[in-house]
């Protein structure tokens, strides 16, 4: 992700999800040298975006999304697996996020790659939705 990238990286977040990051937000992760900020391409669009955080031996998935037209196409699947393999090349041993308890298609995406469920923040989004504590071993 570059910084050119942010507006149509922010209107996909703001799509995404029911509190999204602002464009100031992603700017602060693409100058934070803990973040590893990525887009997926396709047919020279911006279709996906991952934002990452290395914590110690750790890898935690900050943010995720797919834009609507491209979605089930396996973009979601491949931003995942090149952060984990990523990860692990620069020596993580685990993998952390947080999901909504109702984000059906992102905790099958997950539960698909190999995150299992650990734990459970109660009422973390907006101060009603459980956020569901998921990690991978790298
Ligand atoms: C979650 C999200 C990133 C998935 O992206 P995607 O590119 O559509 O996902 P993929 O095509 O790689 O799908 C991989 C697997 O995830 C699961 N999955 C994805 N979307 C799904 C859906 N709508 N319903 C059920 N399972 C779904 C399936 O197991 C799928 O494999 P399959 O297509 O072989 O059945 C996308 O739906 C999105 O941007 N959602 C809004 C933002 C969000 O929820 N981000 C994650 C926050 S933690």
């Amino acid at each position: 992700m570059a910084f050119a990238d942010v507006a149509e990286v922010a209107s996909i977040e703001a799509l995404s999800t029911a509190s999204p990051w602002s464009e100031d937000s992603f700017r602060i992760e693409l100058r934070n040298a803990a973040a590893r900020c990525r887009v997926a391409l396709c047919d020279g669009r911006i279709a996906g975006f991952l934002v990452a955080w290395r914590v110690l031996d750790e890898t935690q998935v900050a943010e995720l999304g797919v834009h609507p037209d491209f979605r089930r196409r396996g973009l979601g699947r491949l931003l995942v697996s090149e952060a984990m393999e990523e990860a692990r090349s620069r020596g993580s041993s685990a993998a952390r996020l947080e999901v909504r308890e109702g984000n059906a298609a992102a905790r099958r995406l997950y539960e698909s790659m190999g995150f299992v469920s650990v734990g459970r923040r109660p009422k973390y989004y907006e101060g009603r939705e459980d956020a569901i504590l998921m990690d991978k071993k790298i």
